[in-house]
């Protein structure tokens, strides 16, 4: 496995792509292996065992019980092999370690946008720290689009309607290509970006030096607390008003009106705040008022950002 990728695979620069690779080859290799096996046997059965004259007819055929039984064991413990590392994989590649930097990813018809904890905005170019798990929670202004890093060997949807995430940890500096992986009109194959991972400290000056909105998103979160008058039903001290208290919400349990519990993730947060009726939360009335169905995802993200602070 070259520096520079295989004929089969890109350049690995993450942590999961050694794994991935690993299970890939496996997956190629004993493909190939039986194909060579089955074809090969059948071409040189049908040339030792082809008919010599008009005359010859074959002798009967029994049935053989190892074969019978290998051809059913072999099979099922390769597929098995084969989920249980994939789901393995599976299960790491989607959950993110807890001490994740995250950055938003906004996608639209036909760039990616990407927002730091610290208010930095960047177009076309995700800037990350090496040997640093980067959580990347993702949503769509338009359209279904797929992020897709090859390097890092992670491929994601990005929808409209809801986050959704990825994480990768970058093992080497350079920059990296991003693609679009779903089609989503006229010039989704133009719809390109760049991971750049660079050195902790040079990703620390390049945050410092570039572009900044007025505010980071969780100050922003916070002006639009009140802005919005959120605080006239919610309050961040624990106290329940005509709604729940943000305090505490956002990663734990919440009983919900109809008796079910779920846990409090951005989704959950960003449907109650654009649909407050989807599910209303045990011992409240489902009162709050639709008026925060049309706001800007931008602002719905910097209102959960600052919600995540309340702990
Ligand atoms: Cu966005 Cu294809």
């Amino acid at each position: 496995m070259g520096e520079n990728g295989t004929f089969w695979l890109p350049e690995g620069a993450s942590t999961l792509s050694p794994e991935f690779d690993s299970l890939f080859y496996f997956v190629v290799i004993v493909s190939t292996l039986i194909f060579l096996g089955v074809v090969g046997g059948m071409l040189y059965f049908s040339f030792v065992y082809r008919r010599r004259n008009e005359a010859e007819m074959p002798e009967p055929v029994h049935d053989n019980k190892l074969i019978e039984m290998a051809s059913v064991v072999i099979p099922t413990v390769l597929s098995l092999i084969v989920f249980t590392w994939g789901f393995k994989m599976y299960v790491k590649m989607y959950v993110a370690p807890p001490d994740s930097y995250q950055v938003h990813v906004r996608a639209q018809q036909w760039s990616w946008e990407f927002d730091y904890p610290n208010g930095t905005k960047s177009i076309g170019e995700l800037h990350v720290p090496e040997g640093r798990p980067v959580r990347l929670i993702m949503n769509s202004k338009d359209v279904i689009h797929s992020f897709f890093v090859p390097a890092f060997r992670v491929k994601m949807d990005v929808l409209p309607n809801r986050y959704t995430s990825v994480w990768f940890n970058a093992t080497k500096t350079g920059e990296f290509d991003i693609f679009c992986a779903e089609y989503c009109g006229t010039a989704h194959s133009k719809m390109l970006g760049k991971v750049v991972v660079q050195s902790e400290s040079d990703f620390t000056n390049w945050l410092a030096s570039s572009q900044k909105g007025s505010q980071t998103p969780v100050e922003h979160g916070q002006t639009l607390f009140t802005q919005m008058t959120c605080n006239a039903c919610h309050t961040i001290d624990g106290s329940p008003l005509v709604g729940p208290s943000f305090k505490g919400l956002f990663g734990h349990e919440v009983k919900l009106a109809d008796g079910s519990t779920i846990t409090a993730d951005e989704n959950y947060i960003r449907e109650s705040i654009l649909q407050p009726g989807a599910k209303v939360v045990n011992g409240y009335s489902p009162i709050m008022p639709a008026t925060y169905s049309t706001m800007a995802s931008e602002d719905v993200d910097a209102l959960i950002a600052y919600i995540k602070t309340l702990k």
